[in-house]
């Protein structure tokens, strides 16, 4: 979910672990405005909102937010954490596209953070050209996403060792639940994948909170075509 060495064990108190979520969307707000870019508005769209911890936050400055996420253990706790009214709806959707969001666009925003990494790498670019499709012209994407392993100890064992065996240091001896899959493009790659999928690259920043091991980047774009 999000992994911070001092709460291991399920020692995370569910309103500390909310606050992160309402920090994290009060840095991306702050970063908006400063290139000038609204932080409020009728639709947003969290992918991959996992129990809604960024999604409840978001919802303090949109009408409505659409958390979409594969994992229904993850949705059912996020329905049960939410006390915003009925402002957030939760979807699941394990499919390679997002139609299953279809009935709520076009959004205003679409926001996506520690999630996009855990999507093998082959349907990422699919689901950056799915944010694009779901906005409405003028609306703005934000999401993160690694780029490539550090070269450090745990970066290099990313990049060498093999899946299960990365799998298994993670729960052996890091204390992970379960193993967590990296994935990550290149900001080459990330910003030709907007473009053809309609969008402008607008900024792009290192991030590195919640992926020590990872170079990561958050991205901000602006649907410029298409529809709907
Ligand atoms: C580390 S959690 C982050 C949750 C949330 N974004 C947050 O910041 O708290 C990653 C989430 O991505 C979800 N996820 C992984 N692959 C996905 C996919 N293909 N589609 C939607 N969600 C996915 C997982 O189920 C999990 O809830």
């Amino acid at each position: 979910m999000l992994v911070d060495p001092d709460y291991k064990g399920n020692r995370w108190p569910v309103e500390d672990f909310l606050e992160s979520g309402r920090a994290d969307w009060a840095a991306q707000r702050e970063w908006l405005a400063s290139l000038g870019m609204p932080t409020t508005g009728a639709r947003a769209l969290d992918f991959g909102c996992g129990v809604g911890r960024v999604t409840f936050a978001i919802a303090d400055s949109f009408d409505s937010v659409v958390g979409v996420d594969i994992a229904p253990s993850m949705l059912r706790t996020a329905t049960w954490l939410d006390t915003t009214g009925g402002r957030c709806r939760f979807v699941q959707n394990g499919a390679a596209d997002l139609s299953a969001v279809d009935e709520y666009a076009p959004f205003d925003l679409v926001h996506s953070v520690i999630a996009l990494q855990h999507v093998p790498r082959q349907f990422i670019a699919g689901y950056i050209a799915e944010f694009v499709r779901l906005l409405r012209p003028g609306g703005v994407l934000t999401f993160q996403l690694p780029e490539r392993p550090q070269l450090s100890v745990r970066g290099l064992a990313f990049r060498y060792l093999s899946p299960k065996l990365t799998g298994f240091v993670q729960q052996r001896f890091l204390g992970y639940p379960a193993p967590m899959r990296m994935s990550g493009m290149r900001a080459d790659r990330v910003r030709e994948v907007l473009h053809a999928a309609g969008a402008t690259l607008l900024a792009t920043r290192r991030d590195n909170g919640y992926a020590g091991y990872w170079h990561s980047n958050r991205y901000v774009a602006m649907k410029t075509g298409g529809s709907p």
